[in-house]
This record gives structure tokens, sequence and C-alpha cells, in this order.
């Protein structure tokens, strides 16, 4: 059965949600203006395709969309998902969304979610579980195995997994 990433996720209007490798983060706006969060952090390597004129435009066309003026505050971070610049326990949920295949640093990153995500937090991660090429990027895609086995290496189990659409899966990791 297909769930919506809010029906994954059921964050509150208090959470703190991080997004790893966000590109231009229009997905992370859209969802945080139909269901609000506290905080919306966001984390890309790559400033052409994450910056303010972009994310300002991403926020106007989605409050035109709802009708509404978006409530979340949303922050940018040009930094590595391997060397995340955010103090212990910060986060309610990490998300990565069609993003893992594309971090070459996995141990690293790993490592960063476990000490960034609260205790209770959990990770979201949305991808195309197939083992084979990405037609998009050309890095390989994880089966789900490999993923579900990186994650318990740092003790987050699966709590919820379904698809997303007839390509792509979500698998919630929780402690
Ligand atoms: C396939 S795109 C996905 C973008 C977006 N999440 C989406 O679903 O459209 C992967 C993103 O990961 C970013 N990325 C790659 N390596 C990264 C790293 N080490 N740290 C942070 N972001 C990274 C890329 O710049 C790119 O924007």
């Amino acid at each position: 059965m297909k769930k919506s990433l809010y029906e994954v996720g059921n964050w509150s209007p208090t959470d703190c949600i991080l997004s790893l490798g966000c590109g231009a983060a229009w997905w992370e706006i859209k969802q945080t203006m139909a269901q609000e969060a506290g905080e919306l952090l966001l984390l890309d390597t790559n400033k052409d395709v994450l910056n303010w004129p972009d994310l300002d435009e991403a926020i106007a066309y989605f409050e035109e969309q709802y009708g509404k003026k978006a409530t979340t505050p949303a922050s940018i971070f040009h930094a590595d998902a391997g060397q995340i610049p955010l103090s212990d326990e910060t986060a309610d949920q990490i998300w990565l969304l069609n993003s893992l295949h594309e971090l070459d640093n996995l141990e690293a990153v790993l490592a960063e979610i476990d000490r960034v995500l609260k205790t209770d937090g959990c990770v979201i991660v949305e991808e195309i579980l197939s083992g084979g090429v990405h037609e998009g990027c050309g890095k390989r895609l994880f089966t789900r195995s490999e993923i579900v086995g990186l994650f318990a290496s740092h003790d987050l189990h699966v709590v919820y997994e379904g698809s997303k659409d007839e390509e792509a899966d979500y698998i919630k990791f929780g402690r």
C-alpha cells in the first residue's frame, strides 16, 4: 500500500526536520507547507541547486498553491552529509530523499546521522531499491538489504517500509 511522506513521517508542528542531500528542496517545502514542522534544516553540498533565491521561489510558489503563508522556518547548510554542522541530538526526523545512493562517504554519513538524531528520532529513506544503475546520475542503487544492513550497523532498525510510487520505496528507521 502506498503512503505519503507525511503518513510515513507523521511529524508534529514542533519537530525539527533535517533533509540530507535535499537538492533544491522543492519537495521539502511542499511537505512542510501541507503539514507544518517546527524547523526545516536543508543540507546539500551543491550551492547551484540549494540557494536562497531558488528556495524563496519555491516558498512563493507553494504559498500561492496552498493559499497561505509558509510557517515552517527553513535554514540552508552547504555542507557534506558526512560532516553535519549541527549539535548532537538536533533532529527529530532526518530525511534522505533519493539522495543516499549519491553519498560517497557512507560510514561518515551514518555516524553523523547517529550523532545528530534525537534518541527517539527517526530517519526516512526514499530510494529506488533495484540494485541497478540510476538513470539520472549513473550511480549504483542499493538493494533493500544493503540499506537495512547499513543502518543496522548504527543500531537503527526498520519501523516502517512501503511503496512511495511505482518506482521508489520509503524505509523508516528508528532506534
Ligand atoms: C539525486 S539528488 C536528490 C535531490 C533531492 N533530494 C530530490 O529528491 O530531488 C542528490 C543530492 O545529493 C547531493 N549530495 C551528493 N553528495 C552529497 C554529500 N556528500 N553531502 C550532501 N549532499 C550531497 C547532491 O548535490 C544532490 O543535490
